[in-house]
């Protein structure tokens, strides 16, 4: 359902060029719970800004659907992003003067479709993420596991079919980033929800079941 063909990237296109993602291609099925590993550096925030439509590619092409992504125009892709994409990023991101409840449901009565209970859907997804206990605390009284377990809830609000990760664990001790991992995989688990996570910790292998190494822009290695 997510294809990538011959994707590159190539920043500046002044003097100095940066190959930051040179002739990727792959494919991840609906439902699978896909690792893109690699040194920093590698391209892997790179390729998942591509894939999740936060960018746009100097060349290739994402096809998602059987819809080639990469040539729709803007405001088709903004649309995509609202209605199936979710994001996860290595700073949560959350609003200081919101409690995890208001984070969580304010981007879907913003944003979302009308007519559904947004913060019922976000009580349920706090609970999902372990935090039903602490949906009316403000981010400076969670720990910062528990915060991007709020930032998960928050990107499943909008019920999306895929949710990008870009090291949702990089800033988090060790018992913090399992709980996360953990967290990100009972999704895909129980909610069939495509996970795509990076990360440049050998151990979180464990959690996927699909690989993606990069180096330097190139991919070295795909499968499990
Ligand atoms: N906006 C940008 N402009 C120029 N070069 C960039 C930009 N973003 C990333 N790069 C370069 O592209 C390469 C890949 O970066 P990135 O995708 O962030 O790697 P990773 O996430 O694996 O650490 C690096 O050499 C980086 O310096
Ligand atoms: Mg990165």
């Amino acid at each position: 359902m997510l294809e990538v063909r011959n994707l590159a990237k190539i920043y500046g296109l002044g003097e100095v060029q940066v190959r930051a993602l040179d002739d990727i291609s792959f494919s991840i099925s609906d439902g699978d719970m896909v690792c893109i590993m690699g040194k920093s550096g590698s391209g892997k925030s790179t390729l998942l800004r591509q894939l999740g439509l936060l960018d746009r590619p100097t060349s290739g092409d994402i096809i998602i659907d059987n819809e080639v992504v990469t040539k729709l125009s803007d405001d088709a892709r903004a649309t995509l992003r609202l209605q199936h994409l979710g994001y996860v990023f290595q700073e949560y991101a959350l609003l200081a003067e919101l409690t995890a409840h208001e984070n969580v449901f304010l981007p879907g009565m913003m944003l979302g479709e009308k007519g559904v209970d947004f913060k019922k859907r976000a009580k349920e997804l706090l609970e999902l993420v372990g935090l039903g206990r602490r949906i009316h605390h403000y981010p400076k009284e969670l720990s910062g596991g528990e915060q991007q377990r709020v930032a998960i809830a928050r990107a499943l609000i909008n019920n999306p079919r895929i949710i990008f990760a870009d090291e949702p664990c990089a800033n988090l001790d060790t018992i913090s980033s399992k709980k996360v991992m953990e967290t990100l995989v009972n999704l895909n688990q129980e909610m069939k929800v495509t996970v795509i996570f990076v990360s440049h910790d050998p151990d979180d292998k464990k959690y996927a079941r699909g690989l993606i190494v990069l180096s330097d822009g190139k991919m070295v290695k795909e499968g499990s």
